[in-house]
């Protein structure tokens, strides 16, 4: 049906609480009951992706039916094997006279603001790089806004960043070798594992700029607040060469929703509405009404899904 239902990744940012995880748990389901084989993965600490499918999840890929696997990352967890990773990568490269100071520099930089982000972009790149194979689709429900920005455009970040250590480290080398060896070059295993992990997230930029593999979504309610950081968060991703070419704006009052109450929200929706239509005016706007309840349970999210795939069928219908 449409080639938006024809990528390998999908990444679904937003504001918190405007349907971030709905409507990636939707878009999932809606996937795999298409015939893929799908990942939903939730790198949202706060997390309610398993209640969504009625389970418990423990930071583990777990099936929730047929052709749909869920993981729900926790960045605590993943903090700590990336820094546990990390030290094992150094064993055996440094003295270990050196090892326990090399250990404390490690934790601190644990502990020092974007190691989280590190390690969970490090959890993405291994799942986009070592598990895209086995499915035909992987949907990340991402955390709100700033943080998805700051994590999509790590990797251009993580590019200079390793840049830079790795001229300190040829540097550093240059030095050893001269006092050390005569001036002849030495081997250098960290030097090696730096290249390594530079080429890793070089190919995993490669995925995320592709838009022909890759789509991104935004979710926003029909409110001054949500189209303003949605506006600003696409002009921010565009200049890191990320296009946003789908909007979903969520809880919009249904038609069958009356009163004089909802009648004034439904004006004061219209304003908002028309300003989206404006606003974001060369974009797949797919409005999804507000039910009348939570979406808590599979059989809501089954409500929600149908509504999701109406609208993408009535986008194709306009589109032609
Ligand atoms: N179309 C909708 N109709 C009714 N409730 C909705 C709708 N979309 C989302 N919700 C509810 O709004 C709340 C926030 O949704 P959620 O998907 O968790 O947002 P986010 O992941 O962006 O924080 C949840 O309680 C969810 O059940
Ligand atoms: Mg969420």
């Amino acid at each position: 049906m449409l080639d938006f239902l024809n990528k390998k990744i999908y990444f679904v940012g937003g504001k918190g609480g405007v349907g971030k995880s709905t409507t990636s748990a939707a878009l999932a389901l809606l996937l795999s009951k298409q015939g893929k084989k799908v990942l939903l993965v939730s790198t949202d600490p706060a997390h309610n992706t398993g209640d969504l499918f009625h389970i418990n999840m423990y930071g583990e890929i777990t099936s929730v039916r047929t052709s749909l696997d869920v993981l729900e990352i926790n960045s605590e967890k993943e903090t700590l094997r990336y820094i546990n990773g990390v030290k094992d990568n150094i064993k055996g490269l440094v003295k270990s006279t050196m090892l326990d100071e090399v250990h404390r520099q490690i934790d601190l930089a644990a502990a020092s603001p974007g190691a989280e982000e590190a390690a969970l972009f490090d959890r993405i790149t291994s799942l986009i790089l070592e598990t895209i194979h086995q499915y035909d689709s992987i949907v990340f429900d991402t955390a709100p806004t700033g943080h998805t920005i700051r994590l999509l455009t790590l990797p251009e970040l993580m590019g200079v960043w390793m840049d830079g250590l790795l001229d300190r480290r040829k540097k550093i080398n240059k030095n050893y070798a001269e006092w050390m060896n005569d001036g002849e070059p030495v081997e250098d295993p960290i030097y090696e594992k730096l290249i390594e992990r530079k080429d890793r997230f070089m190919e995993v930029r490669d995925y995320l700029l592709n838009h022909n593999q890759t789509e991104y979504l935004f979710v926003l309610n029909a409110e001054r607040l949500p189209i303003l950081e949605t506006k600003k968060a696409i002009e921010t991703l565009y200049q890191h060469k990320i296009h946003v070419h789908t909007l979903v704006v969520n809880k919009v009052i249904p038609d069958k929703a009356d009163g004089q109450f909802m009648e004034k929200r439904r004006e004061n929706e219209k304003v908002y509405l028309h300003e989206i239509q404006d606003v974001f005016a060369n974009k797949r706007v797919l409005l999804l009404p507000l039910l009348d309840r939570d979406i808590s349970s599979f059989e809501d999210l089954e409500a929600f899904t149908i509504n999701l795939e109406s609208c993408l069928l009535a986008g194709r219908e306009q589109h032609r």
